[in-house]
């Protein structure tokens, strides 16, 4: 409530694309749905979340995680491994979710400790449970058009566009950032042929030259930079909408936890400038759990179909 009306005494142009309040809708569909299933077959989707390390951003994250699939009626297994972890052990607690039939599906929290091999682990998710869409077989599927799990915050982002109204066919979208979990499948999204696609993507990164002169030039602006104040607003055109996906903690005095925190924009001035803008937090985050929390469902369905 306190920052809806810190929002509204912002001097600003762009509506805001409320994620918190998509999020909610969703996760109320979502939680008919669980609850249907359950009625009907007494199955109860659930979902291994695992987590290596006291990071103190991922922990917080599996805990919303967790929260938000015990609020859907969904089960959730939760482990919780030291940062001492192997990468044997890692391994044997992910065949175990493999094999484990009131699990149907894996998420294993990023970034993992120093000295695991992330991409080995991801691999070793069966396919059929990789709701978070990271394993090769299920980036592989999206790239081709084939039914598969798309990742959470690409997902999520699309489903913002889609229910904010924002028309991307024909539209040019910007990317920065090319990271696996976000930059690379939200481009692959954004210009696949299908509803809230078929848009001209432009993938920036860390090695493109004036940046400013790619944002500048966007319909559609996702900020996946993972850095503050990577865009300002003299770098969007005026009416853009803008998708920041950016979340960092910066020190403030005076708050309870020392730091708040911000996106990748900067929001005062790309408020002035754009006309749709996601807040941080309240505007991706929620969507990436409520994508979870519907891959998860689905995993569950395809589990029974195949049974059938
Ligand atoms: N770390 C940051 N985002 C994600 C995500 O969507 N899934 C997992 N597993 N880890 C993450």
């Amino acid at each position: 409530m306190g920052k809806n009306i810190q929002w509204e005494l912002l001097d600003m142009a762009a509506e805001l694309i409320d994620g918190k309040a998509l999020a909610a809708t969703m996760r109320e569909e979502i939680r008919q749905k669980v609850a249907e299933l359950k009625a009907k077959t007494g199955v109860v989707p659930g979902l291994g979340v695992v987590l290596v390390g006291d990071d103190p951003a991922s922990r917080s994250y599996v805990t919303a995680k967790e929260q938000a699939l015990a609020a859907a009626g969904m089960h959730s297994e939760d482990i919780r491994l030291p940062a001492t972890t192997t990468q044997e052990e890692l391994l044997a607690v992910i065949e175990r979710l493999n094999t484990m039939p009131e699990v149907h599906g894996i998420l294993v929290q990023l970034p993992l400790p120093k000295g695991l091999d992330e991409a080995a682990v991801i691999r070793a998710i069966a396919p059929e449970k990789d709701v978070d869409g990271f394993t090769p077989v299920n980036v592989g599927r999206m790239m081709i058009g084939e039914p598969c799990f798309l990742p959470c915050t690409p997902h999520g982002i699309i489903q913002m566009l889609l229910r904010s109204g924002v028309e991307t066919a024909g539209a040019h979208a910007v990317v920065i950032g090319r990271s696996n979990i976000v930059g690379k499948p939200v481009a692959q999204l954004l210009a696949r042929k299908a509803p809230g696609g078929n848009a001209t993507v432009t993938l920036c990164h860390t090695g493109t030259r004036d940046l400013a002169s790619f944002t500048r030039q966007a319909d559609i602006l996702v900020v996946a930079s993972g850095r503050p104040n990577t865009v300002t607003g003299e770098m969007v055109k005026p009416g853009a909408v803008v998708i920041d996906v950016g979340v960092n903690r910066v020190p403030c005095e005076g708050t309870k936890t020392g730091y708040r925190l911000c996106g990748d924009c900067d929001f005062d001035s790309v408020a002035q400038v754009a006309s749709k803008l996601t807040p941080v937090p309240g505007g991706v985050g929620p969507m990436t759990i409520t994508m979870l929390l519907e891959n998860t469902y689905q995993a569950a369905i395809r589990t029974l179909q195949e049974q059938s």
